[in-house]
């Protein structure tokens, strides 16, 4: 990835959770009525308000302090819309979110495509708060809204011939100014071995902070795996694809000694140009420690037993 300055962002940027909490009821109450004065872009989307009504909030979500709205919406990597961190918020309006569809593929009994508002019931929507550290050493805390990957691949029922789970993000140079780029080989694309696609904490995510997505956090639908870096959770997903053979994914294809396909948080493995010791939790002024898979180590550590994590980045 290419590294930019950091970011400056002062403590009290960070929403506090009960203030987060207390604003997502107050969002709640002015229903459509906030959606419309302040989310135009949002509202316009077909099928769907801004908000995403009211929410379980996972077991599996962390209780730490939440990263702001405007911090997560607004420093952003998605390259189809620019390289540098505020061009997707600026550039991704662009995106049409409807119509879309999902096509899951490949080595599975009932291969088929879903539409959108179909995909968003196909399980509970759940609020899952999760850590999330970027390869680059900054890292947030993201109150996600979505459903385990392992929905979708127990509609479609796998055959024993799959072991990988690739996902395709849009590609489509009418919409998505950063295509003209070849800084990688498009569509993006990530993967996961089928036993971490079907992990618990691995999720498909179709909003935050209680509302949809916005478009340059990777609506409609993206993927996020929290114990690996962040350039693993791919955006705007169009195709989930069912594979025999580890796929050659994007960053790994475009820079293989630095990307490699597992992407796990670890601390005690460096990137050939940089430390992953430690991280800067944007909007604190301090950096902490990173921790091995991202602090998820006793739900995650077992599906890398006997794994040399060294060779295997
Ligand atoms: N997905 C697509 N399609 N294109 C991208 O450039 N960037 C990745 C990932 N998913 C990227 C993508 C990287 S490098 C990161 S760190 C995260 O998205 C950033 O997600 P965020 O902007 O919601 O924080």
């Amino acid at each position: 990835m290419l590294i930019r300055k950091p970011l400056d962002v002062p403590t009290s940027e960070i929403t506090p959770e009960t203030q987060y909490h207390d604003r997502r009821s107050f969002v709640s109450a002015m229903g459509g009525l906030i959606g419309s004065a302040f989310l135009p872009q949002i509202t316009k989307s077909k099928g769907m308000g801004a908000n995403l009504g009211s929410l379980e909030k996972s077991v599996l979500s962390t209780n730490e302090a939440t990263t702001s709205f405007s911090n997560a919406a607004r420093y952003n990597n998605y390259y189809e819309f620019g390289l540098d961190k505020e061009e997707p918020a600026i550039n991704a309006w662009r995106l049409k979110t409807r119509p879309w569809s999902i096509k899951i593929s490949g080595e599975c009994l009932k291969p088929q495509t879903i539409d959108i508002e179909e995909f968003l019931k196909l399980a509970p929507l759940e609020e899952r708060i999760y850590r999330m550290r970027c390869v680059e050493g900054w890292s947030m805390v993201i109150p996600w809204v979505g459903f385990p990957i392992k929905s979708v691949l127990d509609r479609v029922q796998p055959k024993s011939t799959a072991r990988y789970v690739g996902f395709f993000s849009k590609a489509d140079a009418s919409q998505m100014p950063g295509l003209d780029n070849p800084v990688l080989d498009w569509p993006y694309l990530e993967g996961l071995r089928l036993d971490e696609a079907s992990h618990p904490l691995a999720i498909l995510a179709v909003g935050m902070y209680g509302q949809i997505l916005p478009n340059q956090n990777g609506a409609p639908v993206r993927l996020i795996v929290p114990w690996k870096y962040g350039f693993k959770g791919g955006k705007s997903i169009v195709e989930i694809r069912l594979l025999r053979d580890q796929p050659w994914t994007s960053w790994a294809k475009a820079t293989p000694d630095e990307y490699g396909f597992y992407a796990n948080v670890n601390p005690s493995v460096d990137h050939p140009r940089w430390s992953q010791k430690n991280e800067l939790r944007i909007g604190e002024m301090s950096r902490r420690k990173t921790l091995l898979f991202n602090g998820y180590v006793d739900q995650v550590g077992s599906l890398y037993n006997q794994m040399d994590l060294t060779k295997n980045f």
